[in-house]
């Protein structure tokens, strides 16, 4: 079982007037990873996501999917695990309808009028656009093209899920949606994105892209809290990183107060959680649930502990 797994080696790929938007990119990604992308505008990350799904074909090296090497006669196979979503939804959707759109890709995959009925219902669901079902897609605002795209893309199952800017057209409503989904898709998601806190909250594994290459590769929060490497790609640290930023004089961290921001990263909700943790118990306890309701108060109780531990070790930073 290979499973999902998604391997670029060495992949070159020159677009038609010749710019060379990928040169010898490699990377693999896992089963149940969730990935950001980020990089300058025009670094290649949309090149590369269109890789994904076979919509561009590399030049030379290879691109495996699973258990399918990418090429023309694989596509097919490849479209049917890999949902890609592109920036502008334009590009997505077609068809007369929301329905219609959010239909074709199961219908395409051979399923019945009613299990597409279904698939369509449970996408349109998940993306809160179940309203918008009978509108001709022209119509809709283009946080609602999103969605409907996004739900496009949902409705074929993918067991990876690949999305260009996901968050652009988003009002802030809308985004954190979005970010609420991604974090209850439970497969692969590779999401390539300008929005640096987004791909703080969903992924646990960010890549830096320059010039069709990999320039960094490493923990989302590590990656995102280096200035040096941010700053030489035209990227900013996310926001919930800028507060309380320490920096020294050359606006480079050095480890110690790297560390320090991470705790803080890490320990920023643990409060809020603790909270959501109670409210649930409460709910437990009033359905009868008396052990699960034990049981959240002491995921609770331990959340708290941690935020101790937390506050520890940023005293533990201290010179
Ligand atoms: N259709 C195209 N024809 C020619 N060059 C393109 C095309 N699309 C993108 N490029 C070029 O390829 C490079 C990578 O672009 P892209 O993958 O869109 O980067 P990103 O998504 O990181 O902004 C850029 O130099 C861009 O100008
Ligand atoms: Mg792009």
């Amino acid at each position: 079982m290979s499973h999902h797994i998604v391997e670029f080696r060495d992949v070159h790929y020159r677009y038609p007037d010749g710019t060379a938007a990928l040169n010898g990119l490699s990377l693999r990604i896992t089963h149940g990873e969730s990935v950001g992308i980020v990089g300058a505008n025009g670094a290649g990350k949309s090149t590369l996501l269109m890789h994904m799904n076979g919509y561009l074909l590399p030049h030379s090296g290879t691109i495996t999917i699973g258990d399918f090497i990418l090429e023309k006669k694989t596509r097919q196979e490849i479209r049917k695990k890999v949902g890609l979503i592109f920036q502008n939804p334009d590009d997505q959707l077609f068809m007369p309808t929301v329905f219609d759109d959010v239909a074709f890709g199961p219908l395409n995959l051979g399923l019945d009028p009613e299990k597409v009925r279904e698939r369509v219902d449970e996408a349109l669901g998940t993306v809160g656009c179940m309203a918008l079902k009978d509108k001709p897609p022209h119509h809709l605002s283009s946080g609602q093209k999103s969605a409907v795209a996004i739900a496009s893309v949902l409705a074929m199952r993918p067991d990876i899920l690949v999305m260009d800017e996901p968050a652009s057209n988003l009002d802030p409503r809308g985004r954190r949606y979005l970010i609420n989904l991604l974090n209850d898709f439970v497969h692969t998601r590779i999401i390539a994105s300008h929005d640096l806190d987004l791909i703080l909250d969903v992924c646990s594994r960010c890549i830096v892209i320059k010039n069709g290459r990999v320039m960094a590769d490493g923990p989302a929060e590590a990656v995102l809290s280096d200035s040096a490497l941010l700053e030489d790609n035209n990227l900013e640290l996310p926001l919930s990183m800028q507060k309380n930023k320490t920096r020294t004089k050359g606006g480079v961290m050095n480890d110690i107060q790297k560390l320090v921001h991470l705790i803080e990263h890490w320990s920023e909700h643990n409060e809020e959680h603790a909270k959501t943790y109670r409210e649930w118990a409460g709910k437990a306890e009033a359905l009868g649930k008396a052990d699960l309701a034990a049981t959240l108060k002491e995921i609770a109780e331990k959340t708290v502990q941690m935020d101790l531990l937390f506050s520890k070790a940023k005293g533990l930073c201290k010179p």
